[in-house]
């Protein structure tokens, strides 16, 4: 049984998640143990899930857990980085058509503080829709890393220049203090 602190880190298809390691290896050196959840979109466009499985030591998990699996210990924290429109919105809406936004609804319903970190462009992040999402997730106790200080959408069409200064680090100070 691990003593470390338990951390979900849920990965979502957009240009950060190509660089996920570089989060796994911030949380390793601050003393969580990594489990990774990642959506189909994230596993299609940008993950080595073999590389993750590999830095992280446990298995990254897409799809509900079958009979004879290891159980995933209960998380001391949960941070989604990067949280894409998509999910974002729908988690907001009470969507769980999916793993991840299954496993993050029963955790928000739970009560355990989850930490967002998005990352959208200006075009996304100005649309009505995902700033209600943001606001009904923060009145439901989730730490949404959006706005000033924090994550900052970047124009259209520089994203790979967004991604390299993504800050994985926000997300894991604002999990240290919930944990
Ligand atoms: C190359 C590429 C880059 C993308 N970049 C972003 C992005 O920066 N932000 C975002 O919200 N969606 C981005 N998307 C779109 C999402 O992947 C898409 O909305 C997908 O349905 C998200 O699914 P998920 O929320 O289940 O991960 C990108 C897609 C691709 C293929």
């Amino acid at each position: 049984m691990s003593e470390r602190r338990v951390l979900h880190l849920f990965i979502c298809g957009a240009g950060p998640a190509a660089r996920i390691h570089e989060m796994i290896d911030l949380a390793h050196d601050d003393g969580w143990d990594v489990y990774c959840v990642a959506t189909e979109s994230a596993v299609q466009h940008f993950l080595d899930v073999d590389a993750v499985a590999e830095l992280s030591g446990h298995p990254v998990r897409t799809t509900y857990r079958r009979p004879g699996d290891t159980p995933t210990p209960n998380p001391d924290a949960v941070v989604v980085a990067p949280a894409t429109y998509n999910t974002i919105n729908k988690w907001a809406a009470g969507i769980a058509d999916n793993y991840p936004l299954t496993q993050l609804a029963e955790l928000t319903g739970l009560g355990v503080r989850i930490v967002a970190l998005p990352f959208v462009n200006q075009a996304l992040a100005a649309n009505s829709t995902f700033i209600r999402s943001v606001a009904e997730l923060r009145t439901s106790g989730v730490a949404v890393l959006f706005g000033p200080g924090e994550f900052e959408p970047h124009p259209p069409r520089t994203g790979d220049a967004a991604a390299s200064r993504f800050p994985w680090k926000l997300a894991l100070e604002a999990a240290r203090q919930q944990a």
